[in-house]
């Protein structure tokens, strides 16, 4: 089997994408390894998550910097420094500008809790509800330098019904959330995903060399 990828996981609050993607690599089916949780909120509940697994945290307020890229920059530093190869963000409460996301080029992925591009931003269950949709769901994305805008990965939908609150919808896609998501970092550790402009081809088989998207060309 190729060696693990290594995860960065950047969270701000509960965490409960990152607590299945832990349960679904300790169930051997997803070859990772988290190298580091990221948090910009010490309270955030997903750090006492991976410090119950032993995993690395680490807390970088954005309030500490002065400007959003000296921030970012400290991300950065921060996931080189622990040789992470895919940057998942679940639940990341702050919005990344064109200079993180050149850092890791086709390497961060995000989960938005709607079918994109329906709801992007905010409150996506809130927009499903109060737009009338009969359908809503989840999407997971590579991210691009446009909000909840990149190459779509995987999509799961559930319905919606006439009696939902937002915390009924939010548990119905939660649990699509928790199923979808690890299995597409899995297609990315097989090295299934190619990008080819906006879409995203799956391949049936792991390619040779393993990972394409793994091993770029230095540019
Ligand atoms: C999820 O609904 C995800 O779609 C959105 O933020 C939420 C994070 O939830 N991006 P959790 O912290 O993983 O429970």
């Amino acid at each position: 089997m190729a060696s693990p990828l290594s995860l960065g996981v950047l969270i701000s609050g509960s965490g409960t994408n990152l607590q299945a993607i832990i349960d679904t690599i300790e169930r051997g089916e997803l070859n990772a390894v988290i190298r580091v949780v990221l948090s910009n909120r010490g309270d955030a509940y997903g750090l006492a998550r991976a410090r119950h697994h032993n995993l690395p945290t680490v807390v970088i307020s954005h309030k500490d910097f002065s400007s959003r890229e000296a921030f970012e920059a400290e991300l950065i530093k921060t996931l080189q420094d622990h040789g992470v190869e895919l940057v998942v963000l679940a639940g990341f409460m702050r919005l990344l500008s064109p200079f993180f996301i050149r850092a890791f080029p086709q390497r961060i992925v995000n989960i938005h809790p709607a079918l994109l591009p329906a709801f992007p931003g905010t409150h996506a269950q809130r927009q499903a509800l109060e737009h009338g949709v009969r359908i809503s769901g989840v999407t997971v994305h590579f991210v691009d330098e446009e909000m909840d805008h990149g190459p779509i990965i995987a999509q799961a939908a559930v319905p919606v019904y006439a009696d939902d609150s937002e915390e009924s919808l939010s548990a119905r896609i939660h649990a699509q959330e928790h199923r979808i998501y690890p299995q597409a970092i899995q297609l990315f550790a097989e090295g299934r995903l190619e990008i080819r402009g906006r879409l995203v081809v799956i391949h049936n088989e792991a390619r040779s060399p393993a990972a394409t998207l793994r091993s770029p060309e230095p540019s």
